[in-house]
């Protein structure tokens, strides 16, 4: 003969019982749901030998800018961002949350210094491109009057750029703006495409031209400033 199980609100109070269903199937839930794993930054490698950029930037700076400074804000970053609410969001998303917010100075600065030392190293190339041709050398003449005139801005938009940060080729919309930002600002926070920048930080050219910033940019711009990838970002809007 079949023996028959009680249901269990004959042992148990119907309420406890669905009380105790919703609690196991959320329980359920949670272990199903994935942690987020790994880091949220991780410290790129170079895409080129640390002395391939020589003679404009050493490969004493280069190791230290990237094995050093770069390498110290992911890590402080990833602790930030662990110890906060923004745990598995992306970078970008982290960004546009914490600009300007009091309470996440720390996490946004050290998170958008990791972002910017990134994307400044692919804008970067030893073989030095020539300038940009095709639809953003249109746009570059639109937009500045010609390619003589957009180096001029964007030199002078570097050396009147006040202490540390960063000067940008952004894409804003349908327009191409120069830009510069303090510190550890950066266009993505934004909604501005970053498409060419370089690094106006002290630690980014003092062991090589010392205080001489416009030696420095000068000879970023127009020898290792890697414009093919640039033309890419633009016809593309990818990072
Ligand atoms: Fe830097």
């Amino acid at each position: 003969m079949p023996m028959h199980l009680p249901s269990c609100h004959w042992i148990i109070p119907r309420r406890v019982c669905v009380a105790l269903i919703f609690a196991t199937l959320l329980a359920l839930f949670a272990a199903c749901s994935p942690e987020p794993k790994g880091p949220t930054l991780t410290l790129p490698p170079l895409p080129w030998p640390s002395d391939a950029l020589e003679p404009v930037i050493s490969q004493q700076t280069i190791e230290l800018h990237h094995g050093k400074h770069h390498a110290g804000y992911v890590a402080k970053a990833n602790q930030l961002i662990d110890d906060s609410r923004f745990k598995g969001k992306s970078v970008e998303e982290i960004l546009s949350a914490t600009r300007e917010k009091k309470k996440y100075k720390d996490l946004f600065n050290n998170t958008a210094q990791a972002w910017n030392h990134a994307f400044f190293w692919e804008c970067l190339t030893p073989e030095g491109t020539a300038r940009p041709t095709g639809a953003l050398a249109q746009a570059i003449n639109t937009e500045f009057g010609g390619w003589k005139a957009f180096r001029d801005e964007f030199i002078e938009a570097s050396l009147s750029h006040f202490g540390s940060g960063w000067v940008w080729l952004v894409r804003d919309k349908e327009t191409l703006r120069i830009l510069t930002t303090a510190n550890a600002d950066t266009p993505v926070a934004r909604g501005l495409t970053p498409l060419f920048t370089i690094d106006l930080w002290e630690h980014a050219y003092y062991l090589d031209v010392q205080n001489r910033r416009k030696a420095y940019v000068e000879g970023v711009f127009d020898g290792l400033a890697h414009w093919k990838a640039v033309e890419k970002r633009y016809g593309t809007g990818e990072l």
